[in-house]
């Protein structure tokens, strides 16, 4: 049997041993369905806390829960054992809002000693077109095994939408890409088993792009209705009343919320991918800057209309006492990546005022890169909220008690449009 015979004969009868490299928000929930269908995995991570806690059958994501222990490493020389190496490391910016593909390259470099013929090597990480065939393919081949024979090669890229029950990675359709006819064969071997739809597309680039064109599609819908929201804003409309109307239109209009600014690791990050490698075809790629543009004055606009609000009271921002509602990126995780709550925070104090937060899926202000601070999640009660010279409404998480605070609160400044009839201590931002 030829190495690709053996690897799709081990995928068929789950014999096949499903690595998986970067056990976070990705990697983890897909590990857990490959072994909810009955593959062994092994886990790969630098971060040994995590591999313990998954040894100790210890989830340290809120929303996923496990069932018995996930057997993990950080020792990369086990990869032989695995016969599907699937990659879902981060992608991040560096400070030049440029691709940062050093934990993607450390990975497979520190896989690359290790590889073996019969292996499929699945990167899932975002990413601009064209890092499968020019980053991966060559280090590979470095090692002297051929890929569309020895060894396959595909993308896939994850979709993932946390916190939204209504799906899950087994009914989220996958997108595959190889390198080669057979790369692409072995690919869909590897992902139908464990997901309902698996959808091939003709080389890695495609599918690379795709990922991309879906996270551009929000940013700049995004862009728009926070521009929207500015303009509805001035002439005395209330942009989200307008967005459910329209969103009663059976066809042709999807509805997109504005709110304080973008967050999370991939709305504001991967679309910038595309805007670096375009650069090497001498084109600009313009929505995506303009609609970046406006979302990331989102944040300065929200404190202009905090002050404004303070000011009609004959107060000032400096010296304020100010509780931030919800700080996670979205409604209802615990992911701070990137979230616009942290800016306004940031912004908040700088500014002069005195900054708590309440979060019932934060209950301590995380270890971040690039921010700080000592605090922790302030408990919600009449009299903790009237104590406040305003709140403001970062994240609407659904566990918040929004009658008690409008009830309570002196002031309120909605980002998310929680509250839609008028009142005379709310003011939309
Ligand atoms: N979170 C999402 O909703 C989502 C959705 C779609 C796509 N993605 C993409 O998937 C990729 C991973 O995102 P994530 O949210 O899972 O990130 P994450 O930060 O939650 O997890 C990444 C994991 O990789 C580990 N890691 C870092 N370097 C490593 C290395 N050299 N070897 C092994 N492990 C290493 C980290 O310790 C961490 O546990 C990114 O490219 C992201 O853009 C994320």
């Amino acid at each position: 049997m030829t190495p690709r015979e053996k690897l799709l004969a081990k995928l068929a009868d789950k014999s096949a041993v499903i690595g998986i490299y970067g056990l976070g928000y990705v990697g983890l929930p897909l590990a857990l369905r490959f072994i909810e269908v009955g593959y062994q995995v092994l886990g790969f991570d630098i971060d040994k806390s995590k591999v313990d806690a998954l040894a100790q059958g210890r989830s340290y994501i809120e929303h996923i829960r496990l069932q018995k222990p996930v057997r993990a490493t950080t020792d990369f020389s086990r990869t032989p054992e695995c016969d599907a190496l699937i990659v879902c490391v981060p992608t991040p910016l560096n400070k030049f809002r440029e691709p940062d593909l050093s934990f993607v390259l450390n990975t497979v470099d520190a896989i690359v000693p290790w590889l073996r013929p019969g292996q499929v090597l699945s990167l899932e990480s975002t990413t601009y077109p064209g890092t499968t065939d020019e980053e991966l393919k060559p280090r590979v081949e470095s090692r002297k095994l051929k890929v569309g024979s020895d060894v396959f090669l595909c993308f896939s890229p994850e979709r993932e939408d946390p916190g939204n029950p209504e799906f899950a990675t087994r009914t989220i359709p996958k997108v595959v890409g190889g390198t080669t006819p057979a790369c692409l064969e072995v690919g869909l071997a590897l992902y139908r088993p464990v997901i309902e739809k698996v959808v091939p597309v003709s080389s890695t680039r495609v599918a690379e792009m795709t990922k991309l064109l879906e996270n551009i599609h929000r940013a700049v819908n995004i862009g728009l209705v926070n521009e929207m929201k500015i303009i509805c804003d001035r002439m005395g409309i209330d942009v989200h009343e307008v967005i459910r109307a329209a969103a009663t239109k059976p066809f042709g209009f999807v509805a997109y919320w504005p709110g304080p600014g973008l967050g999370g690791h991939c709305i504001p990050i991967d679309p910038f991918y595309l805007t670096w490698k375009a650069r090497e075809y001498g084109l600009h790629t313009r929505f995506i800057e303009l609609a970046g543009e406006i979302n990331r004055t989102m944040p300065e606009w929200v404190i202009g209309k905090v002050m404004e609000a303070l000011n009609e009271r004959g107060k000032a921002l400096k010296g304020s006492r100010c509780l931030v509602l919800g700080i996670a990126y979205k409604k209802n995780v615990d992911d701070m990546r990137e979230s616009p709550a942290v800016e306004l925070m940031e912004l908040l104090v700088k500014r002069g005022a005195q900054v708590e937060y309440s979060d019932p899926h934060v209950p301590l202000f995380p270890k971040m890169r690039a921010h700080h601070f000592d605090l922790k999640s302030s408990a919600l009660t009449p009299e903790s909220i009237a104590a406040f010279d305003f709140v403001l409404l970062a994240t609407n998480h659904d566990a918040f008690d929004y009658a008690l605070i409008k009830k309570h609160a002196r002031l309120i400044v909605d980002t998310r449009g929680v509250y839609l009839d008028p009142a005379a201590n709310v003011v939309k931002a």
